[in-house]
């Protein structure tokens, strides 16, 4: 079984559980998926576990004891949701190939792509399952990865109780409205903590709360904004809960500062040239310094003139793509 997928990029952040185990997220949230870069994974039934990881080039790239224990974990909590839909004849233990064609150095997070391919494949190991389900088994890997089973612009809803109760929700497709994701890496000197243990501590934060009472609210005004293509509304959005976003990781404890000051000085100099050459672009960024310069096709060259003068930097192009799927059977 072989699927593929890639990132995706939050509109409408997910930071936060109210299952830590389950990875059920205290909201819900919206993404845009992307069309590149892809994650190819191959798996098979196995009599005992088997993991490999390649870079695009072909060269290793080992996975540590820690990703091995997410990977093998990961399993057993869709082992777990796959009998509880009547799934049956699942392997204990998995040979799996993961082909990364994400250059370590471009500050994407694989995790949600690599998530997803998995949960796509697992997918394939049960029989007639829907995209909704395709989504929660992702989402048990890494709750952005549950964005991934449809294309285009996918929101990740909670709905009840229960090892199933998120599961990603299709907006529009990519046919509905192409957007460029101009991505702008800073090079990187901090040690990172990854999203898996800032959403632990995220309920610290004196702003979390707030954050989740206003989630339905930033949600309906972002799939207005997708569903009617309103460019502007879509900024002022997904600008504030970014923004918003970070002002929780800074203010929980541990703090997480995963802006830099190259993120800043980028920022500021985007909203002078948006200002002055009417630019349909809109900024956000995830757990890292990277900018994502999400924009319209008729403002795409000039952000991408914008982002290769950046110093220093590493431009990485995307736009809007088709999400998970079976590579062959
Ligand atoms: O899926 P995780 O556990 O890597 O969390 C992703 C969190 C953010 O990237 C910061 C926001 C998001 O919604 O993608």
């Amino acid at each position: 079984m072989k699927a593929s997928s890639s990132p995706n990029i939050a509109l409408i952040k997910y930071w936060g559980n109210r299952d830590e185990e389950l990875r059920l997220p205290a909201a819900d949230s919206v993404s845009m998926v992307l069309d590149t870069p892809t994650v190819e994974a191959s798996v098979e039934a196995s009599e005992t576990w088997k993991i490999q990881s390649f870079h695009a080039d072909g060269s290793d790239a080992p996975q540590s004891e820690k990703s091995i224990e997410r990977l093998k974990k990961h399993w057993s909590l869709c082992i777990s949701y796959l009998e509880g839909i009547g799934q049956t004849d699942l392997p204990s233990a998995l040979k799996i190939d993961i082909r990364s064609g994400i250059p370590p150095a471009i500050g994407i997070a694989s995790s949600a792509a690599v998530f997803s391919c998995l949960g796509e494949a697992y997918g394939a190991l049960g029989k007639n399952l829907t995209r909704e389900q395709v989504s929660i088994l992702s989402r048990l890997g890494s709750g952005s990865a549950g964005r991934n089973s449809f294309g285009g612009y996918v929101a990740l809803e909670n709905h009840g109780n229960g090892i199933g109760s998120a599961c990603g929700k299709q907006i529009a497709s990519e046919a509905h409205w192409i957007l460029h994701d101009i991505i702008i890496v800073p090079s990187r000197e901090e040690k990172k903590v990854g999203s898996t243990e800032g959403h632990a501590s995220a309920a610290t934060s004196p702003l979390f709360a707030a954050r989740i009472n206003d989630i339905p609210r930033r949600m309906k005004e972002c799939t207005d904004a997708l569903l009617t293509k309103d460019f502007e509304k879509l900024q002022v959005i997904s600008e504030e809960d970014a923004l918003d976003m970070h002002r929780c990781m800074e203010t929980q404890t541990p703090a997480l500062h995963y802006l830099s000051e190259v993120t800043h000085s980028i920022l500021r100099e985007l909203e002078g040239v948006r200002k002055s050459d009417k630019l349909n672009v809109l900024y956000t960024m995830d757990a890292g310094p990277t900018v994502h310069l999400l924009c319209t096709e008729d403002s795409v060259r000039t952000v991408e003139d914008f982002a290769a003068a950046q110093k220093g930097c590493t431009v990485f192009k995307a736009k809007t793509g088709g999400g998970s799927k079976i590579v062959s059977l």
